[in-house]
């Protein structure tokens, strides 16, 4: 049977890539974005779906026939911290919505995104494992967590093949973040072709795990196609790419934009990126599905600069 992929919150920042490469994988007749809001200006199939409405998501998913359901609803941790019930909610609620649909039958396999977010200020910071100290602190990681562990629980009691990876900071040209505590390294290339000077929410030293989000579409693409007994874990993995901090970001941005400069004014962001690790072990990612990522930070700064001058 061929399969028919629903993509809930299609419009975020990994949505919007995740849809023109299910599109070439699936055909652009089997693939159906879906996202709150009314109507939006899309090549393909556009659905208004609030993840909420466990009766409107039921409909679609039976209308089209859907197989597959990637479910990115949610708010980042910056917005979730000032909408905490909401932010809950919608990554819990949603989620339930979803993994039911799965355990009655109506669809046969879930993706569900995760982050580093869900470790905490207990967390040890270097080379963070699989498994280790897991106590967040705020609003997103706590529902990221929640939702692992209910990921995990629907697998084991009624083997709902739902798979899950943890992104760091995502970072492309093709779409923008919104909300999150990462989104100043995607930010910092539009100043830095602009000729502006970039104000930073982080401190010069706030290192945090990052990745091109070509690599993070293609570890989705990965763990969804892989043969169900590879993916061991029914929380979600680990991915690492590269890790580092605004300073090291902009001599990289330096090397090829002299002119550029930063200037640092940390706001709550920061206090969100101190409880986060530095950098991610992701052993068991590579040894189960074979992940191995492409970009490190020169070869992202040189893609992002090349893809995004003379278009901002
Ligand atoms: N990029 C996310 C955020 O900053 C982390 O998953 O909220």
């Amino acid at each position: 049977m061929a399969e028919k992929v629903l993509i809930i919150g299609s419009l975020g920042q990994v949505g919007q890539e995740l849809f023109e490469t299910l599109k070439n994988s699936y055909g652009d007749a089997n693939v159906i974005a879906s996202d709150v809001k009314d109507k939006v200006e899309l090549e393909g199939r556009y659905e208004k779906l609030d993840v909420l409405d466990k009766n409107a998501l039921f409909e679609l998913v039976k209308k089209n026939g859907i197989t597959q359901v990637y479910n990115l609803a949610a708010l980042l941790s910056a917005t979730a911290e000032k909408h905490p019930q909401f932010g809950w909610d919608l990554t819990i609620e949603g989620q339930f919505n979803v993994l039911n649909l799965a355990k009655e039958g109506h669809i046969k396999k879930i993706f569900w995104p995760s982050s580093i977010a869900v470790f905490g200020p207990t967390t040890p910071k270097d080379n963070t494992p699989q498994q280790t100290v897991i106590e967040p602190n705020t609003v997103y990681g706590i529902g990221k967590l929640a939702g692992e562990m209910w990921n995990k629980y629907y697998f084991e009691k009624y083997g709902v093949d739902v798979r899950g990876v943890r992104y760091p900071g995502l970072i492309g040209w093709k779409s923008l973040p919104g909300g999150g505590t990462t989104d100043y390294a995607v930010d910092i290339f539009y100043s830095a072709l602009r000729g502006k000077v970039f104000n930073c929410f982080l401190r010069e030293d706030a290192e945090l795990p990052m990745m091109h989000m070509e690599d993070a579409i293609r570890a989705t693409r990965e763990i969804m196609e892989t043969d169900a007994e590879n993916v061991k874990l029914r929380t979600c993995y680990n991915i690492a790419a590269m890790n580092f901090n605004p300073a090291q970001l902009t001599k990289a941005i330096q090397e090829k934009i002299p002119d550029f400069t930063i200037e640092y004014n940390p706001d709550f962001r920061q206090d969100i990126a101190s409880t986060w690790p530095r950098s991610i072990n992701d052993e068991p990612a590579r040894t189960d599905w074979g992940w191995q990522e492409k970009y490190n930070l020169e070869g992202l700064v040189n893609n992002m600069l090349d893809n995004l001058k003379g278009t901002v």
